[in-house]
């Protein structure tokens, strides 16, 4: 056999030997595509959703459907099992190809990712940021809230035309205080793409490369991801003729919170930054 029939994971076969290769517990999780038929085989048998309707879209590591729960429309997002090696380098922590160390990293990695998002999710909806609420999680797949009018998703920030720009900025940037604050989340990928237009109102999606920002946290990295963010927003607004100064916000941010063990934190270098 061939390494590149050996290694198919479209193939039954392929899958089932690499499983009892590896040593992977088949009551746990099974390493699978993402196939349509699965996911929704899965909801189902997970009491996930009563029904999935079809794929709204494929994302680097997870793929959004469109469910129902009784007549409700539902979001449900599978984080895949199986990844390119480009996201498995040694250098984020992950063992080498062909160790059974290494399947049981992708297993739980893909439900890790699921948990994170989950709890992420179900603390910004507890402190009152409009995320949308998390309803159910089984191994790499979670539910969510629909955000829109039946089967149509709320459009993007980026697809709207504001009328009161001024009033939808301060929204954002209150929601993300919180989730900066209270939360002790940076976003990570704030931008007129991840914020969808619902019921007069801004609302954020697409949380899971939140980086937790606490006493291990590396702070460098929570100020940049920040930084960032705030710069991806305000400069959306900048089409609407408001401006805010970056530093300031960002002063605001980190004046409100920065974990116990940095709270000296240097900011001397924010305005070369941003
Ligand atoms: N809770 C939700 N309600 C409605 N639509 C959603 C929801 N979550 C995601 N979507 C739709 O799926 C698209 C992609 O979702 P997102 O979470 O941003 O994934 P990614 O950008 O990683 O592909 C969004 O732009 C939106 O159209
Ligand atoms: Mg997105």
């Amino acid at each position: 056999m061939s390494r590149v029939e050996k290694h198919n994971p479209l193939k039954d076969g392929a899958l089932s030997r690499k499983r009892d290769m590896m040593g992977v517990d088949t009551g746990k999780a099974e390493i699978r595509e993402l196939t349509f038929d699965t996911v929704k085989r899965d909801a189902l048998q997970f009491g996930l959703a009563t029904d999935v309707m079809f794929q709204m879209n494929a994302g680097k590591e997870a793929s959004i459907f469109l469910a129902v729960w009784k007549e409700h429309p539902i979001i449900l997002k599978a984080y895949r099992l199986w990844q390119t090696s480009h996201h498995l380098s040694k250098s984020k922590g992950f063992v080498p190809v062909g160790t059974s160390k290494r399947t049981h990293c992708i297993l739980g990695m893909a439900e890790n990712y699921a948990v994170v998002e989950y709890d992420l999710l179900m603390n910004c909806f507890r402190a009152g940021v409009h995320v949308p609420t998390p309803i159910g999680r089984v191994g790499n797949y979670l539910t969510m809230r629909f955000i829109g009018d039946g089967k149509e998703p709320a459009p993007q920030l980026k697809d709207v035309t504001l009328l009161s720009p001024e009033k939808v900025l301060d929204q954002v940037l209150d929601d993300y205080f919180i989730m900066y604050t209270q939360v002790h989340y940076v976003h990570g990928d704030l931008s007129k793409y991840n914020i969808l237009w619902w019921q007069e109102r801004p609302w954020i999606i697409d949380v899971p490369q939140g980086y937790k920002v606490d006493t291990h946290c590396d702070m460098d990295m929570a100020v940049f991801l920040l930084g960032r963010d705030i710069m991806n927003v305000l400069s959306y607004f900048e089409t609407y003729g408001i401006y805010r100064d970056p530093e300031v916000t960002m002063r605001r941010f980190i004046g409100a919170y920065t974990p116990k063990n940095i709270e000296s934190y240097d900011l001397t270098e924010l305005s070369e930054m941003l």
